[in-house]
């Protein structure tokens, strides 16, 4: 059974979309143990609630500067022990002492086709914006393991997405997640979890299902 803390910070639409896929059975040997979340007031507590799932509650801001901040989280996530690590719309940065700590064993999901729209200051609704503002024809969504850069990891999955004409970057958030994010990430978790992908020279491979 694959061990997974879930990071959230905002509306939690990528921890539904995973808690649903494991009690509908689109994610198999698999279980959500626990939420780490950097906001208090985020709507993805309300849903890990909904499900009984624990939740944490830690912010930078809590902590006298970012290195206490990431020596505390780092600790809280070796004491939750996951086999997985999930980011679903997490803000924060990992330490790299995470990264270090769980290798090949962290996923995000970003709301673009990597390489395109990613790297520092891309993140939620910014990424469309700059989408629409590039004229692109075609948007997505990607997940991928984490390493030490920003949105630099192996390339587990990726979806594409329409871009529409009218499209404005609220409409186009709404589509990416609905047709891609909420699709690609719980199949990631299953795939991790029944040992269909794995990592060889900086390349996700998969084995034939
Ligand atoms: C999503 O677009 C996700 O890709 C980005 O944050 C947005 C909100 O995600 N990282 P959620 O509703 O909190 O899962």
């Amino acid at each position: 059974m694959l061990k997974t803390v879930v990071c959230v910070s905002g509306g939690g639409s990528n921890l539904q979309a995973i808690l649903d896929a494991v009690e509908s059975g689109g994610i198999t040997n698999a279980q959500v143990s626990a939420v780490i979340c950097n906001n208090p007031g985020a709507k993805a507590l309300e849903r890990a609630a909904r499900h009984n799932v624990p939740a944490i509650v830690m912010s930078p801001k809590n902590y006298p500067d970012r290195a206490e901040f990431h020596r505390a989280f780092t600790e809280k996530m070796c004491q939750l022990d996951p086999d997985l690590i999930v980011l679903a719309g997490f803000l924060v940065k990992i330490p790299e002492e995470m990264v270090k700590r769980f290798p090949n064993r962290i996923i995000n999901v970003h709301p673009s086709l990597i390489p395109s729209f990613c790297g520092v200051g891309y993140y939620g609704l910014k990424v469309h914006e700059k989408a629409l503002e590039r004229g692109v024809r075609v948007t997505g969504a990607t997940v991928h393991f984490v390493n030490e850069g920003m949105d630099e990891g192996p390339i587990i999955a990726q979806k594409p997405v329409e871009v529409l004409e009218d499209d404005t970057p609220q409409s186009l958030q709404r589509r990416v997640m609905e047709q891609a994010e909420w699709i690609l990430l719980p199949q990631a978790i299953d795939d991790i979890a029944n040992g269909r992908i794995r990592v060889e020279e900086g390349r996700v491979r998969r084995s034939p299902v």
